[in-house]
This record gives C-alpha cells, sequence and structure tokens, in this order.
C-alpha cells in the first residue's frame, strides 16, 4: 500500500499487465502511463525507445512510486538494464517472466515469440530463454499490424471473423505452426487483447 506502483506502455496494452497486478495485489495504489503521443514503439529504433522509458521514470519518479512496471516489451528490450541502473527505484520488465513461463510450458522445447520489430530484432527473447535453458529453441515473428488494430479498439471477438484480420493472423503465424511450435509468447502486452 501508501507509495503507489508506477506502470507503463506506449499505449493500452500495459493495462493487461495491470489487470494482473490488480488481481495479485488488490490494496495496491497504481499509477497507469500510456504514451499514446508516441504508440507505437515497436518500429522506433531502441535508442529513440530508450529516452522515452528515462522520460517516462522520471516522471513516475516525481509522483514518488516505490517500484516501476515496465509493461512494455519494446521499452524493456530498449531500456531495462540501464533504467535498473540508473534509478533508485526497483524496476522490473516484462521479458524474463514470460521467458521464464515459457520454458516451464514447452514440452518439446520449442517455443514461439512474437512481438514487435524491436522486440524481436533485439533478440532479448532468446537471450533470456537460453539462459535458463539453452537447448530450448526459440522462433519468433514480428506482427507490428497487431498494436494498430488493438490501439484503434478493433478487439472484439467479433473482429476476428472478419476475413482480414484472421488472414493477417494467419500469415503471421503460420510460419510458426509449421515449425511446430509447442508454446507461443505473446511478446507484446498488446497481444493479450487479441487472444481470442
Ligand atoms: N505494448 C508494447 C510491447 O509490449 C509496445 C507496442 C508498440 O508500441 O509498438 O512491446
Amino acid at each position: 500500500m501508501d507509495n503507489p506502483v508506477g506502470i507503463f506502455d506506449s499505449g493500452v496494452g500495459g493495462l493487461t499487465v495491470m489487470q494482473e497486478i490488480i488481481k495479485q495485489l488488490p490494496y495496491e495504489n497504481l499509477i497507469y502511463f500510456g504514451d499514446t503521443a508516441r504508440v507505437p514503439y515497436g518500429p522506433r529504433p531502441l535508442e529513440e525507445v530508450r529516452g522515452f522509458v528515462f522520460e517516462i521514470i522520471n516522471y513516475l519518479v516525481e509522483r514518488e512510486v516505490k517500484l516501476v512496471v515496465v509493461a512494455c516489451n519494446t521499452a524493456t528490450a530498449a531500456g531495462l538494464i540501464e533504467a535498473q541502473a540508473h534509478f533508485d527505484v526497483p524496476v522490473v520488465g516484462v521479458i524474463e517472466p514470460s521467458a521464464r513461463g515459457a520454458v516451464q510450458a514447452t514440452r518439446d522445447r520449442r517455443v514461439g515469440v512474437i512481438g514487435t520489430v524491436g522486440t524481436i530484432n533485439s533478440g532479448a527473447y532468446s537471450k533470456a530463454i537460453r539462459a535458463l535453458d539453452a537447448g530450448v529453441t526459440v522462433y519468433s515473428a514480428h506482427c507490428p499490424k497487431f498494436v494498430e488494430i488493438v490501439e484503434k479498439g478493433m478487439i472484439s471477438d467479433a473482429n476476428f471473423l472478419r476475413p482480414k484480420t484472421y488472414n493477417l493472423a494467419k500469415t503471421y503465424l503460420t510460419p510458426l505452426l509449421r515449425v511446430e511450435i509447442d508454446s507461443l509468447i505473446l511478446g507484446c502486452t498488446h497481444y493479450p487483447l487479441l487472444k481470442g
């Protein structure tokens, strides 16, 4: 309780993380920052996103947060380590916990990861998974248009019946199915809203 926990993302995606935090820590005060002025982060250079990470954490620290949750995979890949080294307040990200979940879930040690261009190209997921279990093979794909769909609010179940959306998902995911992954990391906090 007492001081708030600060949570941020490029937009609405981090609300999926906040929802879980509310479930597990219902009595905490929370501040959510959605950087909708600059969404999407995915296509931007990691250095630029790192700058946003520092700006937003400064903003949250001014509001006396006791902990910062980087509820964005792209921001985690771009600046978590640097932010942890720079700020006195504890800063946690989303990549390592998801990697741990996938390593526990996979039976055949074939894990798929989908995320933004920034997250996937950073190699942060492969690195995190291999650090936990070097025997896991990681197959990744970026799905940039998914963030657009979520930010536009096109997330009702009916949306998935639209051939256009269905075909987009098929294009992104078929290569991962072909290589027979048995677990898939939704490596962008916007994606759980498209789980259906
Ligand atoms: N929700 C974010 C993530 O987890 C970023 C999406 C974006 O802004 O491109 O990567």
